[in-house]
């Protein structure tokens, strides 16, 4: 959600920052801009549209210089145009500020600096921090050495709200400074005192893998020199370079026309990654590093909530089900946004496990703030390495599924799933609810699915084919049952957010309460109905369908002859155990979601009106 990227070194910036930018673009799309210092002056540069744009305007009004700051926009306050788009820069053209967040009482300081005589030209809450610097760094008194910082810092004290920020001005030239609350910052640490500043280290891979995360009320000042961190209201302060551990093909579309395919074909790998040393066979048992020396607590815990959003949340619903059923442990699953909201009573002995690939969420993020200030223990289950999330629960697990940058989420989920299987496994086991035969019947299970899903892939030009006949469609409902509800809820968010059909995910048995009436001929529904503990119920939702002339694309085992014969469509998928068979019939509903998409001829890795990593609430 908006991208930041700034770099001051030995080489020109603006090529380096669309660089940047480009990596940046799955976080926000809706406008770009760059400021480049040069002789004294920032020269600015923006656009409306994709980074596309953007390097079209420097090709035909290059900017050069060594220094400088870059932002991919996704709009809160102010339509995505190019007056509203980052940087932005004070009246005189002194101070440029590219940002990330939402400034909550941008309207209060806006009518106090308006009195001031500052005029406006965007409707963004961001301007208002450009002119705020500007007017404390004229009013300041001398021109000491970091003025700038001191400016910054004294505005983001009147600042309510989130932000991730990069500052330059040729009042105090030759530095970019940086803060963060709430918004992902880090510094990149390249060669010959080549420093960046980025909202994440996909802009900076290929220059350095060298990183330094910062933490929420940091600042930074980067120079020639280098960089120095301090606590806002406080001193300096040392914090540590991580070496990141993914490289650029990772963020390449690697010959794939999309990252979203790119993505889905990668599950194996990711899964396998996912497991990779955790699984105990003949103790029928995991290793989580993440979680040694908890034992004595996880053993204590009486209730489990689990935080997300989007498709972390329906990973977490899964997840549910299997804690409740094998870890016999009461478990509650939220939206991170509303459970924030509504003074929730977290109990002694409440365990939370916040689930996002992004580590980012705001939504989540603040979720389980809240509940780590009422007492629950925090576990946090995080593919981005070092971002928030991770670094601010109790413990956690990685999914270790590399980079996801198609904005619709698809390894992420299922890696998601695998580690819920996992640390199901592991309270369970812990607890005595499982027994160590129940344990290697899952780990057997769990070992796999690499496979299987592997195995599914290939279906992938027969799924386009029926994303053919279905690729005029206005509507779709998917249903599930059980282990498979969330599947189905997670199978229509991915048709709606990349294709713009209106689908809706049900239980199955609930249909009959409402959304039966809905079903007629034009209205496809994809029924998830693998050989589980509720088939039968759900074969006879499908018999209510056809009763009613509705047309079922089946998502079935591939020993089904049965069901093969009286749904439209079947996709067949392998047989495993109940609790991984949402794994298994995502994939294919995925693929159908991404061909379906394709035919429409949207833009599939970066839909309208959505961001990869919603780091506003
Ligand atoms: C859907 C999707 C979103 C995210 C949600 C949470 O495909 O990607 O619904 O799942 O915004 O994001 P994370 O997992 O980064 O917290």
């Amino acid at each position: 959600m908006c991208g930041i990227v700034g770099y001051i070194g030995e080489q020109q910036v603006a090529p380096l920052l669309i660089q940047g930018l480009k990596r940046l673009e799955y976080r926000g799309y809706d406008s770009a801009g760059v400021a480049v210092a040069k002789n004294g002056t920032l020269l600015v540069r923006k656009e409306a549209g994709k980074i596309a744009e953007l390097e079209k305007l420097l090709v035909a009004e290059p900017v050069e210089g060594v220094y400088g700051i870059g932002h991919t926009r996704w709009a809160t306050h102010g339509p995505p145009n190019q007056k509203n788009a980052h940087p932005h820069v004070s009246e005189n053209g002194d101070f440029a500020v590219v940002h990330n967040g939402i400034i909550e009482n941008a309207g209060t300081l806006k009518k106090v600096l308006q009195g001031k005589g500052h005029v406006f030209s965007s409707d963004t809450d961001t301007e208002v921090l450009v002119h705020l610097i500007e007017e404390i760094f004229n009013t300041a008194d001398g021109e000491r050495a970091g003025k700038l910082e001191r400016a910054v810092e004294a505005a983001l004290s009147q600042i309510e709200g989130t932000y991730g920020i990069a500052v330059i001005s040729t009042r105090d030239p030759g530095k970019i400074v940086a803060a963060r609350l709430g918004s992902p910052l880090l510094i990149g640490v390249g060669e010959n005192g080549q420093t960046f500043v980025a909202s994440d280290a996909a802009a900076v891979i290929a220059q350095t893998r060298d990183v330094v995360y910062l933490d929420d009320g940091d600042m930074a000042t980067v120079t020639r020199e280098g960089y120095t961190v301090h606590r806002r209201g406080q001193g300096p302060v040392n914090r540590p370079v991580s070496r990141v551990d993914w490289d650029l093909s990772e963020v390449e579309r690697g010959g794939y026309p999309h990252f979203m395919l790119k993505e889905i074909m990668e599950q194996p790998a990711t899964l396998r990654e996912t497991m990779r040393g955790r699984l105990l066979l003949e103790e029928g048992s995991v290793k989580l590093g993440g979680l040694t020396g908890m034992d004595e607590e996880l053993r204590e815990i009486e209730r489990i909530i689990i935080l997300g959003c989007g498709t972390s949340w329906h990973s977490g619903l899964i997840g549910e089900y299997m804690l409740e059923d094998l870890a016999r442990i009461p478990t509650d699953v939220e939206y991170a946004s509303e459970f924030r909201y509504r003074r929730p009573v977290v109990e002694p002995k409440t365990l939370t496990i916040s689930i996002s690939q992004s580590g980012e969420t705001a939504d989540t993020l603040w979720a389980m703030r809240e509940a780590k200030q009422q007492g629950a223990t925090t576990l946090g289950i995080v593919n981005a390495v070092g971002s928030t999330i991770p670094r601010e629960t109790d413990a956690g697990v990685y999914l270790h599924a590399g980079p996801e940058i198609g904005v619709a989420s698809t390894k992420a989920f299922t890696s998601q799933v695998v580690v819920l299987a996992m640390i199901t496994v592991h309270l369970g086991r812990l607890r005595g609810t499982l027994s160590a035969s129940r344990g290697r019947e899952i780990v057997r299970a769990l070992q796999n699915l690499p496979e299987q899903v592997s195995h599914l892939l290939e279906m992938d030009l027969a799924i386009q084919k029926l994303a053919e006949e279905y690729v005029d469609s206005r509507n779709f409902l998917y249903l599930g049952r059980g282990y498979n509800f969330p599947a189905a809820l997670e199978g229509a968010l991915k048709l709606k957010e990349i294709s713009y059909i209106h689908a809706e995910g049900y239980p199955a048995a609930e249909m009959k309460h409402g959304p039966i009436a809905l079903i007629d001929e034009e209205m496809p529904v994809v029924v998830i109905a693998p050989k589980d503990a509720v088939y039968d119920k759900v074969r006879s939702n499908i018999d209510e369908v056809k009763a009613r002339g509705g047309c079922i694309i089946g998502v079935i085992s591939e020993d089904d002859h049965e069901l093969l014969e009286v749904v439209d469509h079947a996709i067949t998928i392998p047989r495993t155990i109940d609790m991984l068979t949402p794994i298994l019939a995502s994939v294919p509903l995925q693929l159908l979601a991404y061909h379906i998409a394709v035919l429409r001829g949207t833009n599939v890795d970066q839909p309208r009106n959505l961001a990869k990593s919603v780091t506003v609430e």
